[in-house]
């Protein structure tokens, strides 16, 4: 049983850490099961710094299933929530039909009750739907008795979410059949192959994002030419790229791609018709910082990444943490532009399968 995950008799709580992608998902070709137009790779980040707790309660008690977000009861009839119970309660009772005793699991027909917290703004383009379903899938299995594969529910709460089920560097292999049974997430280097790796985020607003991922991913493969060309001629070989730069700890080819993925990305966002813009002027100046930065050295020393919002995830080597620190202050002062520094972090990422 993994350390933190306090298994009461009817009370189980776990935590998930938010991925960063550095080679984005964007666009779907089925829409309720969530198979995506591109394989995708990301980085999970450490369990202490950005993530989802949650809870589950059950009892013979309770009524109906039910959920909290944040402290406030969601509608647990959203589909995305419904399904990932759904595929929990029907694997819990293939397990038991196929005479598999489960231990410590709960009856099939007692109601959840579920409680959930992000220590970081919701919506805010941080990856709080990934954090969030992975935490929620995860949970529920330890509840319900599931071992194994969990990454092709929590693809079916919010496609991300299928990344943070595994710590390190991980891919989300688009797949090919229909019924989306190969569309799932990978481990490609465990967090362990390049402790030299930091990740800061920098906090340029904490508001919710105007368009959200899925509506503005349906909007783009409706409208965007860019984003069609960008999932069938460019992502595979960048794909293939990104994990040899991983493999071989290559940060000047691994920052190279990831800046270029971002921007790619944002590119199919202002080509999508009306065009979403995620980035802000905060934004484009640490884009503008970070090339300065990087020419100054004559080294690429620094990489951004920006996700459905205009927060700046900023890749570096540990060893120029200290000074990248003094740049953002220098530049963005938080009295001056709001932008902050996420507390902890610098972070290092770590597995969710060895810290749960
Ligand atoms: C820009 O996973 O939030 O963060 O599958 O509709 O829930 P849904 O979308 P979501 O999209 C994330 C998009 C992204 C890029 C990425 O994380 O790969």
């Amino acid at each position: 049983m993994p350390e933190d995950c306090v298994d009461k008799p009817h009370i189980v709580t776990c935590t998930a850490p938010v991925n960063i992608a550095v080679i984005k998902y964007w666009g779907k070709r089925h829409e309720e099961l969530i198979l995506p137009i591109n394989s995708s790779l990301s980085v999970t980040l450490h369990q202490d710094q950005l993530k989802t707790t949650t809870t589950v309660a059950t009892s013979r008690s309770f009524q109906e299933d039910r959920i909290w977000l944040n402290g406030k009861e969601e509608d647990i009839n959203h589909p995305r929530l419904q399904s990932c119970l759904r595929e929990i309660r029907r694997l819990s009772r293939k397990r038991r039909n196929d005479g598999d005793p489960i231990l410590n699991a709960t009856g099939l027909s007692h109601k959840v009750h579920i409680c959930s917290v992000n220590n970081f703004p919701t919506a805010a383009g941080l990856a709080s739907s990934a954090a969030g379903f992975a935490c929620l899938v995860y949970t529920l299995a330890q509840v319900f008795g599931i071992e194994g594969e969990l990454s092709g529910i929590a693809r079916q709460g919010s496609g991300s979410a299928c990344r943070s089920i595994y710590g390190g560097f991980v891919q989300w292999l688009m797949g090919q059949k229909e019924d989306g049974k190969d569309s799932l997430a990978q481990q490609v280097e465990p967090e362990s192959h390049w402790p030299e790796l930091r990740i800061l985020v920098l906090v340029a607003s904490a508001e919710r994002k105007p368009v959200g991922s899925t509506s503005g991913m349906q909007t783009s493969v409706q409208t965007s030419c860019l984003l069609k060309h960008r999932a069938e001629s460019v992502v595979p070989g960048r794909m293939a790229e990104m994990i040899q730069a991983v493999r071989r700890k290559d940060f000047a080819a691994f920052a190279e791609l990831t800046m270029k993925d971002s921007n790619q990305f944002h590119a199919t966002c202002l080509d999508t018709y009306p065009p979403i813009f995620y980035l802000n002027s905060v934004s484009q100046q640490v884009i503008n910082v970070v090339h300065r930065y990087n020419r100054h050295y004559g080294e690429t020393r620094l990489a951004y990444t920006f996700d459905a919002g205009p927060n700046a995830v900023i890749f570096t080597l540990q060893q120029h943490v200290p000074e990248l620190v003094e740049v953002v202050q220098h530049f963005f002062p938080p009295e001056t532009n709001g932008g902050q520094f996420i507390k902890g972090l610098p972070v290092n990422p770590v597995a969710i399968s060895e810290e749960l």
